[in-house]
């Protein structure tokens, strides 16, 4: 019988993945020094490269262990990509333990200076936790011809998941949590437009999509394995040094202090306490904790906490239209890709 645990982290190279790893690490770590690694972690990070750095900044948090940490390249706008990494896993991997998939793709256009600046005066929490002024990229699609942030966030991911169930690499023991948000708010969602392309907020969209499609497939014990929802609350990531530099960073950070000593419970602000919701689910979640959305959260003095997390009434006719939609193009692209 074989002890050796296996983790996939989707987009570990930075953020909440690279937290999720860090977190992961420390609580597989061995009881007598120097006895072998249990836990493997397999990243996905977009390049070699990434995927190198992200391994070697690991190993020199934990400089003592003998790290088990392996990659596979992968990029969710890219179906035949997304099959690569599939076959890649499958081959080498016989069953994974815990799947996070985190990665997510944000396309901010610009910010509503006025409404940013009024609507944090006005009421700091709330203007920070639900922002109402990012302008996201509207319209772009990727070379598969999908909306580029729901195939990201969503489609790249569920192709994954249900390539490597129906390979028998998820198996009945396996926890799979999924990487929602705060503000997967419904008005962004739009049924004609589910790939949001020519709406003006992909990014919700897309994380209310996924809160539609994992409350479904829980009700209709569509999965072998056990799925978890979950969001890291705010934090300051990548994501956020991507479209605001280092300099607003600073001051988006100071806001999210300034929230989370005002009260606020989702100001998580560092990915290391962002990834405590998602660390719990794997090593303590069970099949009722699958009716839950859950999130990272903290007390105002930084403790960090694991909350239920509100979700908007979800409509039959909507989980019907979404599965629908979104199951017609997994068949499609499986087809597709399996020629
Ligand atoms: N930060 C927050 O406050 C917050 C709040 C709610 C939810 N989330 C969610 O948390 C997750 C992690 O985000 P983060 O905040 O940690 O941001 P991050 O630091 O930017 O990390 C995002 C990760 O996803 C990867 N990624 C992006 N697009 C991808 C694609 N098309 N294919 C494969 N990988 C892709 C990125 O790779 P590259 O490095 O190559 O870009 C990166 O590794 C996301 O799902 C996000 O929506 C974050």
């Amino acid at each position: 019988m074989s002890f050796k645990k296996y983790a996939l982290i989707t987009g570990s190279n930075s953020g909440l993945g690279f937290g999720i790893a860090t977190r992961l690490l420390e609580n597989a770590t061995p009881e007598i020094e120097d006895a072998p690694e249990t836990l493997t972690i397999v990243l996905t990070c977009r390049s070699k490269q990434k995927a190198e750095d992200a391994i070697s900044r690991l190993r020199a948090l934990f400089p003592k262990r003998k790290l088990q940490l392996e990659y596979v390249l992968l990029d969710l706008s890219d179906m035949h990509n997304v099959e690569m990494a599939v076959r890649a896993i499958s081959t080498r991997y016989k069953k994974l333990d815990y799947v996070y998939l985190n990665a997510g793709a944000w396309d901010l256009a610009g910010i509503d200076w006025v409404k940013a600046i009024f609507s944090t005066l006005l009421n700091p929490i709330q203007a920070l936790t639900h922002p109402t002024f990012y302008r996201e990229t509207s319209g772009r699609t990727t070379k598969d011809g999908m909306g580029f942030i729901f195939q990201s966030n969503v489609f790249g991911h569920y192709y994954l998941k249900k390539r490597l169930e129906e390979l028998g690499v998820l198996q009945k023991a396996t926890k799979l949590v999924l990487t929602s948000s705060l503000v997967a708010e419904p008005d962004s969602l739009n049924l004609k437009d589910i790939e949001c392309v020519s709406g003006d907020k992909p990014y919700q969209s897309s994380k209310r999509i996924l809160d539609i499609l994992h409350f479904n497939e829980v009700e209709k014990g569509c999965c072998k394995y056990m799925q978890f929802l979950s969001h890291p609350g705010l934090c300051t990531t990548g994501m956020y040094e991507t479209f605001i530099g280092p300099i607003m960073v600073f001051f988006a950070k100071l806001g999210f202090w300034f929230c989370r000593l005002l009260g606020s419970p989702w100001h998580t602000i560092s990915p290391y306490i962002a990834a405590f919701s998602f660390i719990w689910l794997a090593l303590y979640g069970t099949k009722e904790d699958e009716s839950v959305k859950w999130g990272s959260g903290t007390t105002r003095l930084g403790k960090e906490c694991l909350r239920r997390t509100p979700v908007d009434e979800i409509l039959p006719s909507e989980k019907e239209k979404v599965s629908e939609y979104v199951n017609g193009l997994y068949k499609q692209w499986h087809e597709k890709l399996s020629q």
